[in-house]
């Protein structure tokens, strides 16, 4: 996804703005490009890596301003010239822009007709030349040339402006895209992730819809599109450069799969105590009767959060006994709605900023209902306009397909299941205690998973070629199947489908030949009879089998041609654990393929715009 770094300091501006860009190489891009001014404005930019703008750099330069972006392109194909920065027609003015312009073209149409000429195919080139066709009426404010070019503009934005005459400024606006202020000593950053900050200083503002603020030095004043002045809390950065270096690891993903054991304690540190057995999820403690109350519950989210919404569905539907429709979030924004009053939204995401999820999430609290997020990234969009919330403490995720996050979402749906039920009486004491007690022992069985990774290694160099995978799995290994799939889609650019097992009879058992791996998720005891026949089902048609099983399931491992077993849990806990195995399958594949597992290609970390 695309990023925005600016600052206005004592430093050398460019420095700072690369070593940013660098922070959100993870987000996903496709070109790189800087403005920086000691009078007069210089512009680097092009398609292609950070890296390459860093050699475009060389010699230097002592600006003390600057704004930086990486841009994933939506309007105009990734090249040098529609990459940001953008300029008005003086060149006086540049700005970056994350988000789409959605009234560009008429925008476009009215300024050309003024005699404007653009240079570019992008929507955020109008903006540039918006801004400066406006400061005409007023040369001495930037800031309100600002503000009444947005009001014109419909659509998503984060921007960063700077202007030759307003040589000890940086304006900054938002609306729908994520943008925050680092507020240092002498020095002010602006940003829109809290990674590209971390090093200068821990304390941040985060800007809501429909402000601009402008950044000195030494101070920031945030107002209203109508130019009612803001006073916003800072907040303290929760995030060490430690843990978003990668740490020895050769890729952010295996460290984030490594680091699972200890995301998940820290996910239940505070919350669950196994000797009472009890679950104390301070986020929701004021609206449990409503959430008991529920006529209905529908998580809205998407990728691998909707999967983990999946898993949500299954816990709630046995545990609290209320029915529940898991939606993508896409989907759902634009369906007839029927979410009112009385229902309860549950959004997962870890980036927190996700468009659709963030616009479901609108919908339904303007329909009524009660929304409640289970999110990663604290002070993230979706964080702070929910009605109340639990935050997954997974810590930073940087690789781009997710992994700590989902079982840390998982843990945080079984925390408010298990919770919820007990506040409801539909779960025994005896059945809340053992999934407690279980609950409390999945960071020590995780790590045993990961102790015997480089079991998977064979099997991984044995398939990295092959051209499609088919993953099956019930109950609670059908979502898991769908992670797994996923997970090896995004990052081998291998072609793979997540199935209910029961369900390949209609139709994917076509496919099953002796090039196909069939990836068998057979975690769930109640369900294993019914897997032992879809596993000879694939079999009689040659399929290969790869099985992930619950140790001592020794049927389903002579059945299969490779196995991999995860320790003993209670089926309601088993994606926690078979879930690992399929991450590792895929980063070593994708490795084994060469494929930048980090940064995928066309993929973004968190997908803010629709
Ligand atoms: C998962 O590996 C992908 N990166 C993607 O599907 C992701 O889960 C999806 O974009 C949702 O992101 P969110 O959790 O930040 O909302
Ligand atoms: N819509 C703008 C463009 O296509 C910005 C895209 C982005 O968010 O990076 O250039």
């Amino acid at each position: 996804m695309c990023g925005i770094v600016g600052y206005i300091g004592d430093k050398r501006a460019s420095e700072v703005i690369i070593k940013g860009l660098k922070r959100l190489e993870y987000r996903g891009y496709d070109s790189a490009g800087i403005a920086y001014h000691n009078g007069t404005l210089e512009i680097k930019k092009g398609k292609g890596k950070v890296a390459k703008l860093e050699q475009m750099l060389e010699g230097g330069n002592s600006a003390k301003l600057g704004i930086g972006h990486t841009r994933w392109a939506t309007h105009g194909e990734p090249n040098d010239i529609n990459s940001h920065p953008h300029t008005s027609s003086s060149g006086k003015l540049a700005l970056v822009h994350n988000g789409i312009i959605e009234n560009y073209a008429s925008l476009k149409k009215m300024l050309e007709g003024n005699g404007c000429e653009f240079y570019s195919e992008t929507d955020t080139e109008v903006v540039a030349k918006l801004i400066e066709s406006l400061l005409e009426k007023d040369p001495k404010d930037l800031k309100k040339a600002v503000q009444l070019a947005l009001a014109q503009i419909d659509g998503t934005y984060g921007l960063a402006i700077i202007h030759t005459d307003f040589p000890e400024q940086i304006v900054v606006a938002r609306k729908g895209s994520p943008l925050l202020i680092g507020v240092g000593n002498g020095e002010m950053l602006i940003a829109s992730d809290a990674s590209a900050v971390a090093e200068y200083t821990d304390q941040v503002v985060y800007l809501d819809d429909g402000e601009v603020a402008v950044i000195k030095k030494d101070e920031y004043q945030v107002h209203t599109l109508d130019d009612d002045s803001l006073i916003k809390e800072v907040h303290e950065l929760a995030l060490s450069l430690e843990e978003i270096e990668k740490g020895g690891y050769p890729f952010f993903m295996l460290k984030e799969i490594f680091e699972q054991p200890k995301a998940i304690s820290d996910c239940l540190r505070g919350r669950l105590n196994a000797k009472e057995g009890t679950i104390t999820l301070g986020g929701i403690s004021r609206v449990m009767e409503q959430l008991t109350d529920a006529k209905r519950l529908i998580i809205a989210a998407c990728g691998t959060s909707w999967h983990s919404g999946i898993v949500g569905e299954y816990l709630f539907e046995s545990l609290l006994k209320i029915p529940v429709e898991v939606e993508y979030a896409s989907e759902l924004r634009y369906k007839e709605s029927l979410i009112g009053e009385g229902d309860v939204m549950i959004v997962v995401s870890q980036s927190g900023e996700t468009a659709d999820t963030l616009a479901a999430l609108r919908r339904a609290r303007k329909n009524g209902a009660l929304v409640i997020g289970v999110v990663n990234v604290v002070g993230s969009s979706i964080a702070r306009e929910t009605d109340a919330g639990v935050y997954i403490h997974a810590g930073p995720e940087i690789g781009v397909a997710s992994t700590k996050a989902f079982t840390a979402q998982v843990t945080v749906l079984t925390l408010m299941a298990i919770q919820l039920a007990q506040y409801k009486g539909t779960i025994s004491d005896e059945k809340a205690r053992k999934l407690i007690s279980e609950l409390d022992s999945i960071p020590k069985k995780m790590q045993q998973v990961l102790d015997k990774s480089s079991e998977l290694d064979q099997v991984s160099d044995l398939f990295s070629y092959a051209p499609n995978f088919l993953y099956l799995g019930r109950s609670f290994g059908f979502p898991v199947a769908l992670e797994g799939a996923l997970k090896l889609k995004e990052i081998s650019y291998i072609h793979a489908e997540g199935y209910p097992a029961a369900e390949m009879k209609h139709g994917p058992i076509a496919l099953i030949d002796e090039m196909m791996p069939v990836v068998v998720i057979a975690g769930t005891r109640h369900t294993n009879d019914k897997m032992v026949s879809n596993i000879e089902e694939v079999k009689a048609r040659k399929g290969r089998i790869i099985s992930i099983v619950t140790e001592g399931n020794e049927e389903v491992e002579n059945l299969s041609e490779f196995s991999f077993s995860v320790p003993e849990v209670a089926d309601e806990l088993s994606p926690l654990l078979t879930v690992i195995p399929l991450q590792i399958l895929s980063y070593n594949i994708a490795v084994n393929r060469g494929c930048n597992v980090d940064q995928p290609r066309n993929l973004a970390k968190s997908v803010t715009v629709e």
